[in-house]
């Protein structure tokens, strides 16, 4: 267990994009997150890295709306990353138009043997990761792969989501955070106790080397700034 490395940047998605950019490079095996931070990173990768063929590309979780409702996380992707590629990955999209049970059900034949090398993340102000809410029965599973379950937080739709020991088994782990309402998840999170009530915090309990890339707003005054790892 090694304790997170928190690089605190003016501009932190532009470093996600170039981390994104070299992973698509290495071919490497991707899971994107959804929400509203992440979509600059990926503008960025895109910029840096228009070839991402040979990229096999993820969701940690996603909304079960249609894919190409404004919630989708592979809508804002497609928006923000997919179409802006001139060689394009091999996409493996949750299917959010399904009933939750079943997309994650078909989601998690589709993962089953695959080996994670870039898990992207963000963190809710609740401190969830994914679509794994503190207190949730989503969050206690410890055998499957991808769960699914009710929301924790807007936008209130059912979701699909990896589990803890689906995200545990990542090679590597990158958290893009941004904005003071995000603070106190941080320092909860990445500095605080290891505990199911900030479930970011239980991804420490891994193997898995965690960086952190986040603004100052996020970081808080507890932390200084360009703290490298
Ligand atoms: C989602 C994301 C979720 C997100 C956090 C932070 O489906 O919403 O996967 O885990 O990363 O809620 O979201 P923001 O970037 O919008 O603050």
């Amino acid at each position: 267990m090694r304790e997170p490395a928190l690089h605190v940047l003016d501009d932190p998605a532009a470093a996600v994009g170039g981390l994104l950019a070299e992973a698509a490079a290495a071919r490497e095996t991707i899971v994107l997150t959804g929400g509203s931070t992440p979509g600059q990173a990926y503008e960025h990768a895109a910029t840096l890295e228009p070839d991402w063929s040979g990229v096999s590309l993820w969701w940690g979780d996603e909304r079960c709306v249609p894919p190409d409702d404004e919630r989708s996380n592979f809508a804002l992707a497609r928006r923000t990353l997919l179409d802006r590629l001139a060689e394009k990955p091999d996409v493996h999209r949750i299917r959010g138009e399904l009933r939750p049970a079943d997309a994650a059900g078909a989601y998690e034949r589709e993962l089953e043997g695959v080996e994670l090398d870039l898990l992207l993340l963000g963190l809710g102000p609740d401190g969830h990761v994914a679509s794994l809410f503190p207190g949730s029965p989503q969050l206690e599973e410890r055998r499957r792969l991808v769960t699914s379950g009710p929301a924790g937080l807007e936008p209130w739709v059912d979701r699909v989501t990896l589990t803890l020991p689906a995200l545990l088994a990542a090679k590597r782990i990158v958290f893009l955070v941004a904005g003071e309402s995000k603070s106190a998840a941080v320092a909860r999170a990445f500095r605080g106790p290891i505990t199911d009530a900030v479930p970011a915090s239980l991804l420490r309990g891994g193997a898995a080397p965690i960086d952190v890339y986040l603004d100052a707003a996020a970081a808080g005054a507890a932390q200084t700034r360009g703290q490298t790892p």
